[in-house]
């Protein structure tokens, strides 16, 4: 089984929006484009990640969030027709990032739900575990393998890029380990932030997951086997307890290719009920190609509350 992993394509489209949609968040937004992100993040990059991807005959592929930059209709579109060139909704697992609930109108629209899972508060997935009036969470079955879905974005004040669960998703996230279907396959949960804090600037202590003491605890007393998250755009490998917790990078940087942050996607090998390697690839001279292969059993044991440094490359 093959599983693909991918996070924070960063679509950009302005076409079709309106100049009274930037009169809130998107200020800042749009800046952030004006001063290089634009460049940073390509939709060749993108478009060659999930060529790869395909060429590779992967069963599954995960999104963890950030699909758009401004959370508007236009972007969501346009990233939801690319990836389904390529995977039909049944073969992929998306959840939502921070920038795809970018302002309190995008997220009380229910922009994200309705664009790229087809409806708000549908039931999707292959088993009946949403909370009630919500998307979240939700599951697919692949063979062996059960992919579930948490959302943990929701709009915060201007840079501030905080994510939370909440105590309806936790709990119901320990019912979803407890299910028989989900309790005999390998478990795979992807969300979008990241769950250890990394601060190299002041700006950084407003990025994490808030209750992520709370997640891990539920994912290690369910025997979750492999935690799949974005959000830092960094490549990060580790382990809390037994549980694996990887960090694929953004797959739509197409600069920086000897810099930690130069885009990167994984592809998880599972054989059984058993993760043998993490595939990482990475994006140089134009195209992605194979950089590393690694085992799980080396990751980095961590607790829940350690501040950690950058560990790409
Ligand atoms: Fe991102
Ligand atoms: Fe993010």
């Amino acid at each position: 089984m093959k599983i693909a992993h991918i996070s924070d394509l960063h679509w950009l489209d302005l076409s079709g929006a309106s100049p009274f949609e930037f009169l809130n968040k998107r200020l800042t937004g749009g800046f952030n484009l004006l001063a290089g992100r634009a460049r940073k993040h390509t939709k060749d990059a993108v478009r060659n990640a999930l060529e790869t991807i395909a060429a590779q005959h992967c069963d599954h592929l995960i999104v963890t969030g950030d699909l758009t930059n401004l959370a508007l209709s236009g972007e969501f579109l346009g990233v939801k027709k690319l990836l389904n060139a390529y995977f039909d909704d049944e073969r992929m697992t998306i959840v939502p990032g921070n920038h795809d609930f970018y302002t309190r109108e995008s997220a009380h629209a229910r922009r994200f739900e309705t664009l790229i899972y087809g409806k708000a508060g549908a039931r999707i997935g292959d088993l009946d575990i949403q909370n009630e009036g919500t998307s979240w969470p939700f599951v697919r079955l692949v063979g062996d393998v059960a992919v579930i879905g948490l959302n943990s974005a929701q709009p915060r004040p201007w840079f501030v890029a905080t994510g939370r669960l909440g105590t309806a998703q936790i709990e119901a996230l320990t019912r979803a380990f407890a299910h028989p279907e989900i309790q005999s396959r390998f478990k795979i949960v992807a969300l979008h932030h990241h769950l250890f804090q990394v601060v190299r600037t002041p700006g950084e202590c407003w990025r994490h997951l808030d209750d992520r003491k709370a997640f891990l605890d539920v994912c290690a007393q369910g025997k979750c086997d492999l935690i799949v998250h974005g959000h830092n755009h960094d490549f990060t490998q580790k382990r809390y307890g037994d549980v694996v917790i990887s960090e694929a990078g953004s797959c739509s940087v197409s600069r920086f290719e000897r810099d930690p942050r130069a885009g990167k996607f994984n592809i998880y090998e599972i054989v059984g009920h058993k993760l043998m390697a993490v595939q990482t690839w990475r994006y140089a001279s134009g195209a992605y190609a194979l950089w590393k292969t690694t085992s799980p059993g080396a990751f980095e044991c961590v607790g829940p509350d350690v501040h950690t440094e950058n560990s790409g490359g």
